[in-house]
C-alpha cells in the first residue's frame, strides 16, 4: 500500500512539474505506457493471492483514475499556456503603417511605360497592343515598305523561318509601327492610341540591345494637321522630362510611312560625362514622327481624303536613359539586383500627373 501511495505521490509531483505538453506526455508514458510503472503493477496483480489481489487491485484502480484526472487537468493548463505563447509570438499589429522601403523595385522601363501612359491617357489616348511576332506585311509592306525597299536593310530583322500560314517567314517586329495598321484595321476612325511594347533587332553594343522597347503613337481623325502633332509632342516632352521651358525643334526627316516626316529634338547640355535636359543650347533627338502617308491609310482601308493624322515612335530605353541618367543601355537587361536597387522605383510610387510623375 505504501508502495502505491509513494508512487502516486511521485507521479503527481512529476505531473505538476511538467513544463510543457511534451514533458507531460513523457510522464504519462512512464506511468501508463506498455512498460509504465502503474501498468507493471497492474500486471503483477495476477501473482497475488485472491484477498490481496482484490485490495491491491481496488487501490491501484483508484490511484490510476486519480492520476489520469490529474494528467488531464495538467494537459488543459499546458495547452492553454502553449496557445497563449503562440498568440503572443505571432501577434501582428494591423495598425502599423506599411513598411516605407519594400525590397522589390519597379524596373525603370516599366516605370517609364507607366509615365508615358499617364501623360498620353490624360490627352485622351488609349493603350493598344499587337503581337511581337509579326507578319512581313504588318511590319513592312502595310507601312509602305515593300519588298526590296532599302528601309528593310536598316532594320536588322530577326526572321522566324517559314512559320507564316503560307510558309513565308515571320519576323520579330522591328518597331511598334505595325500596331498602327492593326489598330486601323480593327475599328473605325477616329483613333487616338499609344502602343508601348517590345521590339527586336539583330544589333548589340553600348546603345543597342537585340530586344528593346518602343512606344508608338497614332492619331487619326478629320482635319488633323501637323500643328496637332507638334502640340501633342511638345506637351508630352515637357510633362515627361518635367521641364516647363524645355526647348523643342522639329527637323525634316524620312520615314516610308509618313509624309512629311520629322525628328524631334529637345534641349540639352553635354559634357563632363553628364547630360542635362533643358534650355542649355545643345540638341538631342528623341523621336521620329510625321503625317501618316495616304498610301498607309488606304492600305488599312481608310479613305485619305476623309481622314488623316499623325504618328510617332520613340525608343523607351533611350528616353529612360536620358531622364534617369542611365549610361549603358545593356544594363537594363542584365538583371543585376544592385542596379535595380539604384535605378528602380518603389512599388507604391505609381506615376500620375496629379501626384507628380516621379517622386
Ligand atoms: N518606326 C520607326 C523606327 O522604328 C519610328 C517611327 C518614326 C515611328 C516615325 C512612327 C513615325 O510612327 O511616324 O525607327
Amino acid at each position: 500500500m505504501t508502495d502505491i501511495d509513494s508512487l502516486k505521490e511521485e507521479i503527481e509531483g512529476r505531473i505538476a512539474a511538467a513544463a510543457d505538453l511534451d514533458a507531460l506526455e513523457e510522464v504519462r508514458v512512464q506511468a501508463f505506457g506498455r512498460k509504465g510503472r502503474i501498468t507493471e503493477m497492474l500486471k503483477g496483480l495476477g501473482a497475488l493471492d485472491p484477498e490481496a489481489r482484490k485490495a491491491t487491485g481496488q487501490a491501484l484502480n483508484q490511484v490510476r483514475d486519480q492520476l489520469q484526472t490529474a494528467l488531464e487537468a495538467r494537459r488543459e493548463v499546458l495547452k492553454a499556456a502553449a496557445l497563449d505563447a503562440r498568440l503572443a509570438a505571432e501577434r501582428i499589429d494591423v495598425t502599423l503603417p506599411v513598411r516605407p522601403e519594400p525590397q522589390g523595385r519597379i524596373h525603370p522601363i516599366s516605370q517609364v511605360i507607366d509615365e508615358l501612359t499617364a501623360i498620353f491617357a490624360d490627352m485622351g489616348f488609349q493603350v493598344a497592343e499587337g503581337p511581337q511576332i509579326e507578319t512581313d506585311y504588318y511590319n513592312f509592306t502595310a507601312l509602305n515598305i515593300p519588298p526590296e525597299h532599302p528601309a528593310r536593310q536598316m532594320h536588322d530583322t530577326f526572321y522566324v523561318r517559314g512559320k507564316a500560314e503560307d510558309g513565308a517567314n515571320l519576323v520579330l517586329r522591328t518597331h511598334t509601327s505595325p500596331v498602327q495598321i492593326r489598330t486601323m484595321e480593327a475599328g473605325k476612325p477616329p483613333y487616338r492610341i499609344i502602343a508601348p511594347g517590345r521590339t527586336y533587332r539583330s544589333d548589340s553594343d553600348m546603345t543597342h540591345t537585340p530586344m528593346f522597347h518602343q512606344v508608338e503613337g497614332l492619331v487619326i481623325d478629320r482635319d488633323i494637321t501637323m500643328a496637332h502633332l507638334k502640340g501633342c509632342l511638345i506637351e508630352f516632352a515637357k510633362a515627361f522630362f518635367e521641364v516647363d521651358d524645355l526647348p523643342v525643334r522639329f527637323r525634316p526627316s524620312y520615314f516610308p510611312f509618313t509624309e512629311p516626316s520629322a525628328e524631334m529634338d529637345i534641349g540639352c547640355q553635354r559634357g563632363g560625362g553628364e547630360l542635362k535636359i533643358g534650355n542649355y543650347g545643345d540638341w538631342l533627338e528623341i523621336l521620329g514622327c510625321g503625317m501618316v502617308h495616304p498610301k498607309v491609310l488606304a492600305m488599312a482601308g481608310i479613305d485619305p481624303n476623309e481622314y488623316q493624322g499623325f504618328a510617332f515612335g520613340m525608343g523607351i530605353e533611350r528616353i529612360a536613359m536620358l531622364k534617369y541618367g542611365v549610361p549603358d543601355l545593356r544594363t537594363f537587361f542584365e538583371g543585376d539586383p544592385r542596379w535595380l536597387k539604384h535605378y528602380g522605383f518603389a512599388a507604391a510610387d505609381l506615376p500620375t500627373l496629379a501626384g507628380g510623375l516621379t517622386r
